[in-house]
């Protein structure tokens, strides 16, 4: 496995790569991006991995400095799992002095995520445009974790006629149902099963829905019930969208997607999840 800091050496190393597969990281890496990295590793002929802990999408109360790093683990699991190539350049390489060039994400980028944490995704949306231009990859890998950042890249491709495929892959939760997320290690192992309420409360709209129930304002009273069952959890944003524009739905179509957003503990977490109607659901 090829570690690379600078972009003229990741630039190198790509020629004649063959299909090059892109899993872009913040690091320390759990299953979720372990999952990443085997469908890369299954579909393309290079795994490139990037490990950059991107500033400029945290906002200036948030987690920048305290977010989890292990660098050494990382690398021995990129190793193990297959990863080619990583790439790993310090903030000055991606963002020299005198960057001052932004992707403004759209109207998929006003609310939810967007709103709580304002110029987040214009953060995500430079650094993923600039991973991709460097790496040039085929195919890119992202988890549907961050379903909201999931639709804006894949908007951001289509729009910039960007030369990429972009793969979406399951979220992988941990046997309580807790999404799993590099901040969870915030959490103390005794209070994982605990936070993992606000998806309990999304599994609860899933199994109302499926018996029938498209009553949206009703799904979304059952789920904040449940969730106020649990004295940590603070509630950000709870809501039955519309699973390609995000737009609120009122009357439960034939799919939506639950999107939730809580403080637990002090920890903010996020998940999401589909909702169909009178069927089961996953
Ligand atoms: O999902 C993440 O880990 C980050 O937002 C990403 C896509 C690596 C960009 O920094």
């Amino acid at each position: 496995m090829k570690i690379v800091e600078r972009i003229a050496d990741l630039r190198a190393a790509r020629q004649g790569a063959g299909k090059v597969g892109l899993v872009p990281t913040m690091g320390f890496l759990h299953d979720g991006h372990l999952s990443l990295i085997r469908a890369a590793r299954s579909a393309s002929e290079t795994v490139v991995m990037s490990l950059f802990v991107n500033p400029t999408q945290f906002g200036p109360s948030e987690d920048f400095e305290a977010y989890p790093r292990d660098t050494p683990r990382d690398l021995d699991l990129a190793r193990e799992t297959g990863v080619d190539i990583v790439f790993m350049p310090s903030t000055g390489e991606v963002y020299p002095p005198g960057f001052d060039t932004w992707v403004e994400a759209g109207k998929l980028a006003e609310r939810w995520e967007g709103e709580h944490r304002p110029g987040h995704f214009r953060g995500v949306a430079t650094v993923v445009v600039k991973l991709l231009q460097i790496v040039q990859p085929d195919l890119a890998y992202f988890g549907e974790k961050d379903y909201q950042q999931l639709l804006i890249v894949k908007k951001m491709v289509a729009d910039l006629n960007l030369p990429v495929e972009i793969i979406p892959c399951p979220i992988v939760r941990e046997a309580s149902g807790l999404a799993l997320s590099s901040r969870n290690a915030y959490l103390a192992d005794d209070r994982r099963p605990r936070a993992a309420v606000l998806y309990r409360a999304m599994q609860r709209a899933q199994k109302l829905a499926s018996s029938g129930v498209d009553d949206v304002s009703l799904l979304i009273a059952e789920m904040k019930m449940v969730v106020g069952q649990e004295p940590a959890a603070h509630l950000e944003y709870l809501a039955v969208v519309d699973r390609d524009s995000l737009q609120p739905t009122g009357q439960l179509g034939v799919e939506a997607r639950i999107l939730g957003a809580m403080g637990f503990d002090g920890v903010r977490l996020i998940d999401n999840a589909p909702l169909r109607l009178g069927t089961d659901d996953d």
